[in-house]
């Protein structure tokens, strides 16, 4: 199924608003992500009919003030994704019911694309998303909430939205949400391999 006029213009803002800020970020795989991203504006977009879509979370997350100013792009291009729970990836059930994403460009996205996977996830408030990490080198953009990050042994930190939180690849990191929910951006650059995935042993 194709998507409107007005649904493929909104899907094209975000991508452009979401290439900006890997733009920014200062390292190669932000460059070829934001690059890749302008590129797909071309690129045919593929979905479902129908979507199941987390709107009452996104909609807590896009109201908070302190959220960016494009936070609306998400809301409005929402019902067209495919968002997912991760299910079977060994997060507890308990955690993979508290969070969804959607690849907008990669191997698996609406846009094909082999060099990158860029994708958005939200969480509720009050998760606790375990240690865990992968062969691509990862960035996160947060686009609304305030949050909790780890990367190694360092302790948690505060990260509020407007924020850039990297992960180099194969390094442990962790995310967990305090009172508000969380919404952010991803990229994955490097090995693009979802098999990689590795929670920390307890
Ligand atoms: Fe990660």
């Amino acid at each position: 199924m194709t998507l409107s006029d007005n649904k493929r213009q909104a899907v094209d803002k975000l991508l452009i608003e979401i290439a900006s800020v890997f733009d920014a970020e200062g390292r190669p795989g932000g460059n070829v992500a934001a690059a890749r991203l302008r590129d797909a504006a071309n690129r045919p977009f593929s979905t479902a009919e129908a979507q199941e879509y987390p709107r009452g979370l996104l909609q807590r997350a896009c109201a908070l003030d302190t959220a960016v100013d494009w936070a609306g792009l998400v809301l409005e291009t929402a019902p067209c994704l495919h968002w997912e729970n991760w299910q079977g990836s060994g997060l507890s059930d308990n955690v993979s019911s508290s969070l969804y994403t959607t690849e907008l460009l990669g191997p698996d996205g609406h846009i094909r694309d082999d060099e990158v996977r860029v994708g958005l996830l939200v969480s509720e408030a009050h998760t606790d998303y375990p240690l865990s990490r992968h062969s691509g080198e990862e960035t996160y953009f947060a686009i609304a909430g305030e949050a909790e990050w780890v990367l190694g042994k360092a302790p948690y930190r505060r990260v509020p939205p407007g924020s850039m939180i990297h992960h180099p690849a194969w390094e442990m990191h962790g995310r967990r949400t305090l009172d508000e929910p969380f919404l952010g951006a991803w990229r994955w650059s490097g090995d693009l391999d979802l098999k990689s995935f590795e929670i920390a042993p307890a």
